[in-house]
């Protein structure tokens, strides 16, 4: 097994791999244009492996043929204080050849020179002009690692708001921040939406063994119900709400702010209270103040945070006031040890690398939609969902950096819940449907809530499933089963074919030895990267997210549509038939 020794306190220090002439922006380099994806060499090499020998693989058989293959297969990182997180890549419809040709086409896409560039500023987002630089969030070192926003170190900025994050959730937690009635504060209400919901939301869930005894709660949707709920728990004298957007002009989010904001002053009685009982989380201070909120109770953040990367920044306010300052920077220690594993590792040993790769086999040559994220802990039922919006909004693009639409799938469908609900709801489909569904485990191997034996249960159906979908049931098998059971001839005949699997279904497992703080950002930095190589070998743009718009500027113009009575119909009839139902039925 590949081994890779801690670098989370000592950053191994290599020389910059950007040679720079003088006459190169180095800021540019992976940036470019590249050739089209399947005319590069390594990926008609790819599709002729495919051809000849990859698509003609049976896991089982490869395990057969090879008994050091999850070995050699496989991915130890050694963290400082957490255990080690194995990454099992071996029961994939790959070898060591297939994989080969994979870090040739990585190479060729510049990756190796596009993963310096975003640590080191590069407007990777190329549609808006803006760097990518969640990274810095959580650099660790940031004495000896400047990195340069206009000229100007951002470190000394990110400092800055870490260190106004840690004074006020500490305040907030040990009761010396008080409401405007001067109760201290017993509810958080984190208002926001997409990444600035989604991410804090997942990490508080996820996280909860850690928690401090504020009570979090999340508001998203523009749906009345969602804060009505909410508003039903809380009291306004001791609640803080904290309005999350990057933007501060998201619909659902300034909706969902003002009705919580009318509810409070309802009680509170005058504006001077708003100052102790909101905050704000933005880079858009003249709205935030517009708003009403103090702006020393706003915690900025920078349009080179891009909101789906952004729990790492002020976003995760409501993380350090659920689990506490401290918790929240192991969370970013844990982080910032994968971005080095992925900054400085080869591609060979490379976890976010290997597992981009994977995806990119099984998407463009086996035609698989989607991407199932499975975690065995009840705590991380929100993952998915997470990175649904994480992978699916990164990457679910088809224009390349030339302008030109793709000739391949981007992005898979990333859906998923955590086992062994999932077991009983949709594995049926990935055993025996006619789907290739590649699916990634999760599974730390201690339990926080060591009960009995419910753990060794979890783990023992993480294992039997991996084994299960890998090697299936053959034919023979099932028949000797059918006949250990007295079964009659003319009935086993009927049922065998039922009774089999094919097997071959692919998964990695990703291992843990418990989540921490520290370990969960290491696996959320992992995946992370991994759509961020996936972008680069695609040539799109991870980092916009245009598709979003339309809807939102449809929906505007609809608003006022339903307000009056006309009959509309500058709609298509479908459109138009809608409307006039909800009218119809509104003023009933
Ligand atoms: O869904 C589109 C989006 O722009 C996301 O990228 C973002 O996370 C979300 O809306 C919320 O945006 P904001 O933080 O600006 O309110």
């Amino acid at each position: 097994m590949a081994s890779q020794a801690s670098s989370a306190n000592k950053p191994t220090k290599k020389p910059c791999l950007i040679t720079c002439t003088g006459k190169c922006n180095p800021y540019r380099i992976g940036m470019e244009p590249r050739p089209c994806l399947t005319g590069e060499p390594a990926w008609r090499k790819l599709q002729e492996y495919f051809n000849n020998k990859g698509s003609k693989f049976h896991i089982r058989d490869l395990f057969e043929k090879d008994a050091c293959r999850f070995g050699r297969l496989s991915l130890k990182l050694t963290t400082p204080n957490d255990g080690d997180i194995l990454i099992d890549y071996s029961k994939n419809r790959i070898d060591e050849e297939g994989l080969k040709l994979f870090f040739q086409l990585c190479k060729d896409r510049r990756l190796i020179e596009a993963r310096q560039c975003i640590f080191k500023g590069a407007k990777m987002n190329f549609t808006e002009g803006r760097q990518v630089l969640h990274t810095a969030l959580r650099n660790r070192d940031p004495e000896n690692n400047p990195i340069l926003v206009d000229g100007k170190d951002c470190l000394p900025d990110v400092k800055a708001v870490l260190e106004h994050m840690k004074e006020f959730s500490d305040q907030v937690i040990n009761e010396e921040w008080k409401g405007y009635s001067g109760k201290p504060i017993t509810d958080v209400v984190n208002i926001g939406i997409g990444g600035s919901d989604l991410g804090p939301l997942m990490v508080t869930e996820a996280l909860k063994p850690y928690a401090t005894k504020l009570k979090c709660h999340f508001v998203s949707n523009v749906d009345g119900t969602h804060i009505a709920e909410v508003l039903k728990k809380v009291d306004p004298e001791s609640t803080l709400f904290i309005i999350a957007s990057k933007t501060f002009t998201t619909q659902e989010t300034i909706t969902n702010a003002m009705t919580a904001k009318d509810w409070f002053l309802e009680k509170a009685g005058n504006e001077e209270a708003i100052k102790k009982n909101f905050v704000a989380l933005s880079t858009n201070k003249e709205k935030v103040t517009e708003f009403g909120i103090d702006e020393a109770n706003m915690f900025g953040f920078w349009d080179w945070v891009g909101g789906r990367y952004s729990l790492w920044s002020a976003i995760g306010l409501s993380i350090c006031l659920a689990i506490g300052f401290k918790n929240f920077e192991k969370l970013l220690d844990g982080a910032y040890f994968m971005d080095q594993h992925f900054l400085n590792e080869p591609l060979e040993k490379n976890a976010p690398v290997i597992l981009a790769c994977l995806g990119i086999w099984y998407s463009n040559f086996f035609g698989a939609e989607t991407h199932a994220l499975l975690p065995y802990d009840q705590y991380l039922h929100r993952f998915a969902a997470y990175f649904q919006q994480g992978d699916m909004e990164s990457n679910g693009k088809h224009i390349t950096k030339a302008g030109n639409s793709v000739n391949y799938h981007t992005g898979p469908i990333v859906w998923g819940e955590p086992g062994t609900n999932g077991q009983h709801a949709f594995y049926q489909l990935i055993h025996q449907g006619t789907r290739l569904i590649p699916a990634d485990f999760i599974m730390p191997v201690r339990s926080h809530n060591p009960i009995g034996n419910h753990h060794t249960l979890l783990l023992s159906n993480f294992l039997a499933q991996t084994e299960a979908l890998m090697k299936g049931k053959t034919e023979e098998e099932a028949r000797k089963e059918l006949e250990a059971a007295k079964m009659r001839p003319d009935d086993l005949k009927k049922l065998l074919p039922h009774k089999t699997f094919e097997g071959n279904r692919p998964t990695n497992s990703i291992l843990v030895r418990k989540f921490t703080p520290f370990t969960l950002g290491a696996i959320i930095a992992m995946y992370e990267h991994k759509i961020f190589v996936q972008g680069i070998i695609w040539d799109i743009n991870s980092y916009d997210q245009y598709g979003v718009e339309l809807g939102k500027q449809l929906a505007k113009v609809i608003e006022p549509e339903l307000s009056n009575d006309d009959e509309i119909k500058t709609h298509d009839s479908s459109t138009n038939g809608l409307i006039s139902f909800i009218k119809e039925n509104k003023l009933k």
